[in-house]
């Protein structure tokens, strides 16, 4: 089965977005991460639809824009306005997931759910009839470059298995952001998942179309 690698930009030289972003579709990527965090719901801050805009004009890349910040829906449509192709938000930061899922698919793109490392699969079950995507933290959010809490493989085992068991399988992006690299991806991807995000341990490598394609198995 084909691996499909998401580029985290936020370990990418934003100095050099253009090419930052040219180097690892020219590697062979098809989708970008953006992480968007409010100093809130995260103790971090990144960059909110105003920079996602400016990478919407420099690439046709599939862009999943992973919101880590608190009352999410008050910003859906600045997002989706500034050109994500799938937006997820997390499930902690949501008061209403099954509402916030709907005003997504309404403006007619992909709706993705974030669970943090302790979070239990189970809070998904009743959300699997309209999720596109699922985005399992392999880390705590809110930085890049660390390490992979190695009990969240068991949690994408059972995700996949939810989403089999529920005749959804094929119909759900399952992805895990965190701590991914040339040593976990393995274990990773033998859970079943469909996509790893990568930031750290694809944007710091010292030549990344060659970890690109180490990652991909190629
Ligand atoms: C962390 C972010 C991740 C981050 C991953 O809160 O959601 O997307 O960029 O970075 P690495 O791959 O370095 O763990
Ligand atoms: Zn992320």
């Amino acid at each position: 089965m084909k691996r499909i690698i998401s580029p985290s930009l936020l370990s990418a030289d934003f100095s050099i977005l253009k090419e930052q972003i040219e180097i690892v579709k020219k590697a062979g990527a098809e989708r970008l991460h953006i992480d968007c965090m409010d100093g809130h719901f995260v103790p971090n801050f990144t960059f909110g639809p105003f920079i996602l805009k400016a990478i919407r004009k420099l690439t046709d890349l599939h862009l999943e824009t992973h919101l880590m910040i608190d009352n999410p829906s008050n910003y859906f449509n600045d997002f989706i306005d500034a050109g994500a192709d799938t937006l997820i938000f997390h499930y902690e930061a949501s008061d209403d997931v099954r509402s916030d899922l709907e005003k997504i698919k309404n403006r007619n793109i992909k709706c993705g759910l974030a669970i943090k490392p302790e979070t239990a699969s189970d809070v998904l079950e009743e959300y699997i009839d309209i999720l596109d995507y699922i985005l399992v933290m392999s880390v705590s959010p809110g930085f890049g470059g660390q390490g992979f809490i190695e009990d969240t493989l068991l949690k994408m085992q059972a995700i996949d298995q939810m989403c089999i068991n529920k005749g959804r399988r094929d119909n759900i992006t399952i992805g895990v952001d965190g701590g991914v690299n040339l040593s976990t991806i393995d274990k990773v991807y033998k859970t079943g998942v469909d996509v790893t995000v990568v930031g750290s341990g694809l944007y710091k490598a010292p030549d990344i179309v060659a970890r690109f394609k180490e990652l991909s198995n190629q």
